[in-house]
């Protein structure tokens, strides 16, 4: 891609003060070059003062054998510029590559994903004409560390990672965003019903942070009941806050129900660093059509133009989106016979937005949209360390013998458990107790859990546990990972087993 740069016409010139900055441009993948081709026309066309580097990455990158899909001069360009506008890039399958947008992201610190998702009724096409829903995903954390392991025949595991600092700084930029956005509500969604220590931690964090912000309601919801309510009723949500997984679920179908994906923009915001792009993914199945909508990739580099200072280049561009939209000239995806004027194609639809630079939107509301809040060092306070005790370990073994009959492995490691510094509390198969008095009906694989314990109330050294890792070893048992479990200040650090 060409630098864009900006030569601002008298007529227009609002822009003609302020100083160009330099921006790292990565195309993408499939729909990618097309949709940042019309994104930068209509920038060049607002007179935006942005200068952009083209960076290659993504998939010629990985052919070539970087399994990151960053060779190393991107990442130069990134970091020099420290705001990067990106297309969407193709993941390609099978192990041994790594997302590209989840690397670059927690690479470079981002750690808030904003994703507004607002319905455009009544020009575009909704069930939900009162949505306005503002997504706030944490964006670095989560089952998204990528920690993965098969360690027995049948069974794969998934490490969840959720932090404290984290939480912290995630839930008090959805606050600090809600301030600034005249937001009155915060909703933070979690599966903490089934994962007390992980989710149970970022919903005790948002009950502490929420209390700071008395001016705000604040809201907790199971993200199951949460999501149906978000597919059915949107317009009863304001600021959502989310760990990442669940976050980049519902930030898909809240963006889906306001009419398209494709007009889903994204900001990833760090202290430093910051990363546009559009919530869909390259969309091989219409790549090279010139049907793929653009708007997504053009609200995201609105709110690049926000963060970089120049509001006033953003908010022209986005109405003249909104006019393009009002005129109903829509690209497929949203286009529907009776409603939609005319069916454009990518490059057509820039072309308009371009024409339509200058005038204010009729219907929809001319857009009014703030910047995002910086991010603060400061959120992440350093705290005095809890006192730490070992109290047992949780023993996962591969055991495929016997039948897999639970009483065989516990009688086998009770009598191994056998220095007075560790007893054998229980054994779980997928989380559900087998031992002792596990119910017949209960499907066992071959990964167990076994819980060991210090005598109660007592703790003990890590010696404990290495030498009950060489009594197990000596035993022929096929120990394939241990968990320590610890208190901190008292309060355990494990989730109890059922009926523990
Ligand atoms: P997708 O979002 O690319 O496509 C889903 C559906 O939405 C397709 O039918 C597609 O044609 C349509 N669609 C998406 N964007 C559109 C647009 N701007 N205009 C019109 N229609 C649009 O999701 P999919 O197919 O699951 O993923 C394709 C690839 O994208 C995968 O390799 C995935 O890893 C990657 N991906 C990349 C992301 C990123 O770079 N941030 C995010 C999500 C997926």
């Amino acid at each position: 891609m060409s630098a864009v740069v900006s030569p601002v016409s008298e007529s227009e010139g609002i822009q003609a003060r302020q100083q160009s900055v330099t921006v790292a441009l990565a195309e993408g993948d499939g729909i990618g070059p097309e949709i940042t081709a019309a994104t930068c026309r209509i920038l060049e066309a607002a007179g935006a003062p942005v200068r952009f580097e083209t960076i290659a990455v993504g998939e010629a990158c990985y052919r070539q054998g970087v399994t990151s899909g960053i060779p190393g001069e991107a990442w130069d360009a990134i970091r020099r510029h420290r705001v990067l506008l990106k297309g969407p890039i193709t993941t390609p399958q099978g192990s041994g590559y790594k997302s590209l947008n989840v690397t670059l992201r927690k690479a470079l610190g981002l750690f808030a994903n904003v994703r507004p998702c607002r319905s455009l009724h009544p020009v575009v096409a909704s069930r939900h004409p009162d949505m306005d829903v503002l997504i706030v995903r944490e964006n670095e954390e989560d089952t998204y560390a990528g920690i993965e392991h098969r360690q027995t025949a049948e069974v794969t595991q998934c490490l969840k990672l959720i932090s404290r600092p984290g939480s912290e700084r995630i839930i008090r930029y959805a606050f600090e965003l809600a301030r600034l956005q005249g937001r009155k509500k915060v909703t933070c969604m979690t599966k903490d019903n089934i994962m007390k220590v992980t989710d149970g931690l970022f919903h005790r964090v948002f009950n502490e942070i929420a209390a700071a912000y008395p001016d705000i309601e604040a809201q907790h919801l199971i993200i199951d009941i949460g999501t149906a309510l978000m597919a059915d009723r949107p317009e009863e949500f304001d600021v959502v806050v989310t760990p990442n997984l669940v976050g980049d679920i519902l930030s898909d179908v809240a963006a889906q129900i306001t009419g398209s994906v494709g007009l889903g923009g994204s900001a990833n915001i760090g202290e430093g660093c910051a990363m546009f792009e559009a919530v869909h993914g390259s969309a091989p199945d219409i790549a090279g059509a010139d049907v793929a909508n653009p708007s997504g990739l053009l609200l995201a580099a609105c709110d690049m133009l926000r963060y970089v200072g120049q509001a006033e280049t953003a908010q022209r561009v986005e109405n003249a989106w909104r006019v393009t939209l009002e005129q109903g000239a829509h690209t497929a995806d949203i286009h529907r016979p009776g409603h939609s004027r005319e069916k454009l194609g990518t490059r057509a639809f820039a072309r308009r937005v371009c024409q339509n630079l200058g005038h204010r939107p009729e219907t929809l509301e001319a857009s009014g949209a703030v910047a995002l809040p910086r991010a603060e060092a400061s959120w992440r306070p350093i705290r005095n360390k809890p006192e730490k005790r070992l109290v047992g370990v949780d023993v996962f073994v591969d055991f495929d013998e016997a039948g897999r009959a639970p009483a065989a492995l516990g009688e086998r490691l009770r009598a191994l458990a056998c220095d007075d510094t560790l007893d054998l509390r229980l054994i779980t198969n997928r989380g559900v107790k087998v031992w002792p008095d596990g119910l017949p009906e209960t499907c066992c694989t071959d990964h167990w859990r076994c819980r060991f314990r210090a005598p109660e109330g007592g703790f003990i050294a890590h010696a404990a546990v290495v030498a009950l890792l060489g009594r197990l070893e000596r035993a022929g048992i096929d120990f394939i990972k241990t968990e320590h479990l610890y208190t901190f200040d008292g309060e355990p650090g494990f989730a109890l087993a059922q009926g523990e």
